[in-house]
C-alpha cells in the first residue's frame, strides 16, 4: 500500500520547523496559534460526493488538529461561479484570517483571490489551483491521474481484445476547471493513436445529468454495438454513463472509468458495472492544506515534509506556486480491498450492503467463498 499520507505529528513539526523563516506568501502572516483565528473554506460543488463526505470533515479535523482555537467558516457553491464569489465576499467581511479556495472556476477566481490579498487573507487553493497568485497549492498530479485512467482503460481493452475491434467515448470534466484539462491531457496522451476515438465531449459543471445526455448522444452517433469502452473523468459522471448505457438497452456494459473511489464507483466496480476508479487519499490533502493554511496565517513557511516535499507548478496565468502534488492509485476489482479498504477510507460493511452482498467481492470479503 503507498503511503501518501502526511501525518499531522509531521506537519506540526514542519511548522514548528519553519519558526522564523519567511513568510510563504505576501499576505497574512499575523494570527498565533494559541490565541486561534478564523478559517474560511469554500469547495465548489455537492454533486461528486467527496466534498461534503471527506474533504470538507478532514480538513475541520486536521485543523483543529493543528489549532485547538481555530474556528472554521465553511461554504460550498454548489457549482456556481457567482454563488462562490458571493460566499467569499462574505467571509471576507465577517473576518477571516486564512481562505482554502477549491475554485469553482479557476481563471474568475483570480478576482477572489486579489480581493483577499487586498485585504491580507492569504489563500491557499485546495485541489484546483485558482489563479491570481494564491500562497500554496496542494492536489494530486492531475496529469498523472489522466494517464492512470487511460492505461487501465488499454489494459481493459486489450484483456478483451477490443482495441480494434470499435470506438471509445471520451468525456472529459468541466472546462472551467484546471484539472479537468490536466486530466484530459494525461488521458488523452495514452489513448491517442492507440484507440479509436467516436466521441469526445467536455462535461459543463461535471455534472452528472449532462454525461448521461451526452453518452445518449454518443450512442446515436456511434451506435451502441460499436462502443468498445468510455473514459469518464469521474465517478459522479460514471453514474449517469452507466444509467445512459442503461437506457439504451446495453446489457453488457463496456470498460469504464472513473475518478474518486466514490463508494458508489467502489460498488459498480465488484458489481462489473465499472471498470475502474482513481483513488485519491483525501486525508493527507486536508492535512497538507490545513498545514499550508495554519503556516500562511501564521506568517511560518510551509515546508513540505520528507515524503512529498514542496515543488512548483505555474497557475493558468503564469504565476508560480509552491504545491505539494499527491499520487494517485488506480484501483480496480483485484484491488479495492488494498487501497481504499486498507486505508480505512470504506470499511467491508459499507462497500458490501444487500444489494452488493451477493458479488464476488464481498463473499470472498465475508469468507463466504
Ligand atoms: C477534482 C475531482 C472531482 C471533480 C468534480 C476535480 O477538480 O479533482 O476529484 O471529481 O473536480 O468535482
Amino acid at each position: 500500500m503507498h503511503r501518501t499520507a502526511v501525518s499531522t505529528a509531521a506537519a506540526l513539526a514542519l511548522l514548528a520547523a519553519g519558526c522564523g523563516a519567511t513568510t510563504g506568501g505576501d499576505a497574512g502572516g499575523e494570527a498565533s496559534v494559541e490565541e486561534g483565528f478564523n478559517v474560511g473554506l469554500l469547495l465548489p460543488e455537492s454533486k461528486t460526493a467527496r466534498y461534503e463526505k471527506f474533504d470538507k470533515p478532514y480538513f475541520e479535523e486536521a485543523l483543529k488538529e493543528l489549532c485547538e482555537n481555530c474556528t472554521l467558516s465553511y461554504q460550498n457553491a454548489d457549482q456556481e461561479t457567482a454563488k462562490q464569489q458571493a460566499q467569499a465576499d462574505a467571509m471576507l467581511t465577517e473576518g477571516i484570517d486564512v481562505m482554502v479556495l477549491d475554485a469553482v472556476d479557476a481563471e474568475s477566481a483570480a478576482s477572489i483571490v486579489s480581493n483577499a490579498k487586498s485585504q491580507g487573507v492569504p489563500v491557499v487553493a485546495y485541489d484546483r489551483l485558482a489563479e491570481g497568485g494564491v500562497d500554496y497549492y496542494v492536489s494530486f498530479d492531475n496529469k498523472t491521474v489522466g494517464k492512470t485512467q487511460g492505461e487501465a482503460l488499454l489494459e481493459a481493452l486489450e484483456e478483451e481484445n477490443t482495441v480494434n475491434d470499435g470506438e471509445v467515448v471520451v468525456i472529459h470534466g468541466a472546462p472551467t476547471d484546471p484539472n479537468a484539462a490536466d486530466f484530459k491531457a494525461g488521458v488523452m496522451e495514452v489513448l491517442k493513436g492507440h484507440v479509436d476515438i467516436g466521441a469526445e465531449y467536455d462535461t459543463p459543471d461535471w455534472s452528472p445529468d449532462k454525461a448521461q445526455e451526452q453518452m445518449e448522444g454518443a450512442i446515436t452517433s456511434v451506435g451502441a454495438d460499436d462502443i468498445v469502452g468510455v473514459y469518464s473523468a469521474n465517478d459522479g459522471m460514471a453514474a449517469g454513463i452507466v444509467a445512459g448505457l442503461k437506457s439504451a438497452g446495453v446489457e453488457d456494459l463496456p470498460p469504464i472509468t472513473g475518478q474518486d473511489a466514490e463508494i458508489a464507483g467502489i460498488q459498480r466496480i465488484i458489481s462489473g458495472e465499472q471498470y475502474m476508479t482513481v483513488y485519491k487519499a483525501i486525508r493527507p490533502e486536508a492535512e497538507v492544506a490545513a498545514g499550508m493554511a495554519v503556516a500562511a496565517a501564521t506568517g511560518e513557511e510551509y515546508k513540505g515534509d520528507d515524503e512529498k516535499g514542496l515543488t512548483e507548478v505555474e497557475d493558468g496565468s503564469g504565476e508560480t506556486v509552491k504545491a505539494v502534488l499527491l499520487e494517485p492509485i488506480a484501483v480496480t476489482e483485484e484491488n479495492v480491498e488494498d487501497t481504499v479498504v486498507s486505508d480505512g477510507f470504506y470499511s467491508i460493511e459499507e462497500i458490501c450492503t444487500d444489494r452488493y452482498a451477493s458479488t464476488d467481492f464481498c463473499k470472498t470479503a465475508n469468507g463466504e467463498q
